[in-house]
């Protein structure tokens, strides 16, 4: 490729959903995508890079109707929230929209139409798991029962935590809808299916382009081979999403409008820059088309996709750019280990680039996961950034400034190891093209140990003890000052921020092209600080904001009345499924070291419970004995402080003496609903 044509590229990442923040998962692919569009961009390519929320489907209608606000307001807020969140790691968006917009809701019904009218779109009565109680049909993890197989309780509906098995929502033993706790029931709907196997020739060929990394091209192909399932891409109401055009009640499921929200934040920026949409997305386009995703929706992207976009006469993707998982200390991000780190919480303690270099220290172009070893993290980053790179710049800026006002040497006196140092250009552009920004950074570090081996060897610091000896030191500071300047070049698409404050200090903005001009006489402004390392105890400090406590971990014994009363509001399915019964109590005993706790050994008819109560400040244990309490019977048991309490017995009152357990009238019998 010659230095003029320049490339039109349009990028994406994938669109987050609008039910729960970002976390580093998020960042690694954002970062990754972020640092290929910032290398195109200062190779001169027309790189645009859009993103939005994915902001439709049961789990973002459900979120909403817990906090008691409605969609709209709720994908407002996270959308603020992860704009926010990817500005806070310098991620440079042409655009970050919505799906649910207007320009989306557009394409969506437009695209449906034209696979409808060209026989893509299939109608078949489906029998599908419905909640009674809240009227609505239930995907396999709203519902949880007992694994048909092993036996564990409170187990998804698709498949077992404990023992793997696998099996449909239908199998499961003594069934409840997630959301209102009954028991679902089979009910029958029309869905609308886009019938793939009709494409199965075109994806085929498609897979095999070349332009595929050869894991997912192969992943592909296994599924062609399998052969290719209709896909169901309607939803019945209550649904948050598009509406069917021709099938009122009927929604599209939220899958089939999300890649169509790549096409919406596009014409929103051309709306806004007044570019032209069709040059992009049409059949014969020129346009290079990338998506970088993870590998858990590879389907989507590679199948679905293509598929519709060829269907409704679009153009396909260039290439889909497939990432790991990303892993902390070696295992998946854990809230009990404090490694389920959110975007927010990271930058509240540490600078996004420190995380920019470490990701891209990892990355490769494969769809291995990368680690983030937190350990490796911090010695890695100083060690590179800070020990190697910044330290070029302070070892000779201080030369330059007070002994030559800041200026550079008239002339360059090894203009050969400048010369390495552009020519090794060609091979880490050519890494960073390849999304290989690992072996990108080894060369680019691997050229830092060679400024730092000259300027070692050249001493400033000794030639500047003897009289005379101004304009070696000027020079070889100056040689120092030239090859930073081509190492952070190399290192803007990662470091942006950095380069930001060198090309303050270098006076110059850094560009690819003309990274071989030498600076000759060049002034330079006051150096200050450009990277501080990585104090070990703020990522501590991270990990320990990030750490939720475990369920057995959470519940002290007592809990102050100010921590009793911040509880959410809660529905009223949820009330409904309270559990009260009569027990009666058979023993009651102090709880050794707790000031309030009474053990009582309660008697429900047909069975026997164990349960801590704070009511010891009132009553006497031998008062208790024999009285009838009413008493949540389907509260989980939880694991306190003090044993394992299996329920609550219900009381009241202000607190200390004044506190009445509620007592259940006479002809009550143990076990005895309450209502
Ligand atoms: O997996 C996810 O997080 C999806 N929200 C990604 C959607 S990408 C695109 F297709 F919209
Ligand atoms: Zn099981």
């Amino acid at each position: 490729m010659t230095a003029t044509s320049k490339r039109k590229i349009l990028v994406t990442s994938a669109l987050p959903y609008a039910n729960g923040p970002l976390h580093l998962g998020h960042m690694l692919e954002q970062v990754q995508t972020d640092i290929w569009v910032r290398y195109q961009r200062l190779r001169g390519n027309d790189c645009l890079y859009v993103c939005a929320d994915d902001a439709h489907g049961t789990a973002i209608m459900l979120s909403a109707e817990e906090q008691g606000i409605s969609p709209e307001d709720q994908i407002a807020l996270m959308k603020a929230g992860h704009e926010a969140d990817s500005e806070g790691f310098l991620i440079d968006f042409d655009n970050f929209y919505s799906t649910h917009s207007e320009e989306n809701r557009q394409f969506s019904e437009s695209i449906y139409l034209r696979l409808r009218d060209n026989g893509h779109i299939a109608e078949r009565e489906i029998i599908q798991a419905y909640d009674p109680a809240r009227e609505m049909f239930l995907a396999e993890r709203f519902i949880k029962g007992t694994c048909p197989r092993c036996g564990t309780a409170d187990q998804y509906g698709d498949n077992c935590e404990a023992c793997g098995a696998t099996y449909t929502p239908a199998e499961l033993i003594s069934p409840r809808s997630v959301i209102s706790g009954v028991a679902p029931i089979d009910r029958a709907s029309v869905h609308y299916f886009f019938t793939l196997s009709n494409f199965h020739d075109m994806l085929l060929q498609w897979t095999r382009s070349g332009t595929l990394q050869e894991q997912v091209a192969n992943k592909l192909g296994e599924w062609l081979e399998m052969g290719l399932q209709d896909w169901d891409i309607s939803r019945d109401a209550p649904y948050f999403g598009f509406e069917i055009p021709d099938a009122p009640g009927k929604f599209f499921y939220v899958w089939l409008d999300a890649p169509i929200g790549y096409m919406a934040s596009f014409a929103q920026l051309c709306e806004r820059r007044g570019l032209e949409f069709d040059s992009y997305w049409c059949r014969d386009s020129e346009a290079e088309l990338y998506h970088f995703i993870g590998k858990d929706i590879i389907n989507f992207h590679g199948l679905f996709w293509p598929a519709m976009l060829d269907s409704a006469g679009y153009r396909k993707p260039t290439g889909i750019h497939v990432h790991g998982f990303l892993t902390i200390n070696g295992k998946k991000m854990s809230k009990s280990r404090g490694t389920f780190i959110n975007a927010s919480t990271y930058l509240e303690h540490l600078d996004p680039e420190y995380l920019r270099y470490y990701f891209a220290a990892k990355l490769t172009n494969t769809v291995d996961d990368i680690d983030l070893n937190l350990e490796d993290f911090v010695q890695r980053v100083n060690s590179d950034v800070v020990g190697k790179v910044v330290n070029i710049a302070s070892r000779c800026a201080g030369f330059i400034r007070k002994r030559h006002n800041n200026q550079l040497a008239a002339d360059c006196t090894e203009p050969e190891l400048l010369q390495q140092f552009v020519a090794a250009g060609d091979a880490i552009g050519e890494l960073y093209e390849t999304r290989e920004f690992g072996r990108a950074v080894r060369e680019i570090m691997a050229l830092a140990d060679r400024a730092n081996q000259y300027i070692d060897e050249h001493k400033p610091w000794v030639l500047a003890r003897e009289p005379g000896n101004e304009q070696a030191v000027q020079d070889c500071c100056s040689v120092g000052i030239n090859l930073f300047r081509i190492l952070v070049t190399y290192l803007k698409p990662i470091l942006p921020a950095l380069a930001a404050r060198s090309e303050n200090f270098l006076n110059l903005t850094l560009e690819w092209e003309n990274r071989g001009d030498t600076l000759r006489s060049h002034t330079l402004q006051d150096f200050t600080p450009l990277m501080t390392r990585i104090d070990p105890d703020k990522v501590a400090a991270m990990v320990e904001a990030a750490r939720q406590p475990t369920p057995a971990e959470k519940e002290p014994a007592e809990k102050s009345a100010e921590e009793q009363n911040d509880a959410a509001f809660i529905s009223f399915e949820d009330f409904a499924r309270i559990d009260l019964r009569v027990a009666e109590i058979l023993s009651a005993e102090a709880v050794e070291g707790a000031d309030r706790l009474l053990r009582l050994r309660l008697s429900l008819g047909d069975s026997e419970r164990e349960v801590l109560s704070g009511i010891k400040s009132a009553y006497s244990p031998e008062e208790l004995v024999g009285k009838l309490a009413v008493v949540v019977a389907n509260l989980a048991p939880r694991k306190m402080k003090f044993g394992v309490s299996e329920g609550m017995v219900l009381a009241a009152g202000p607190g200390g003496q004044d506190i009445w357990l509620i007592e259940a009238g006479q002809g009550a019998k143990p076990g005895m609903r309450v209502k």
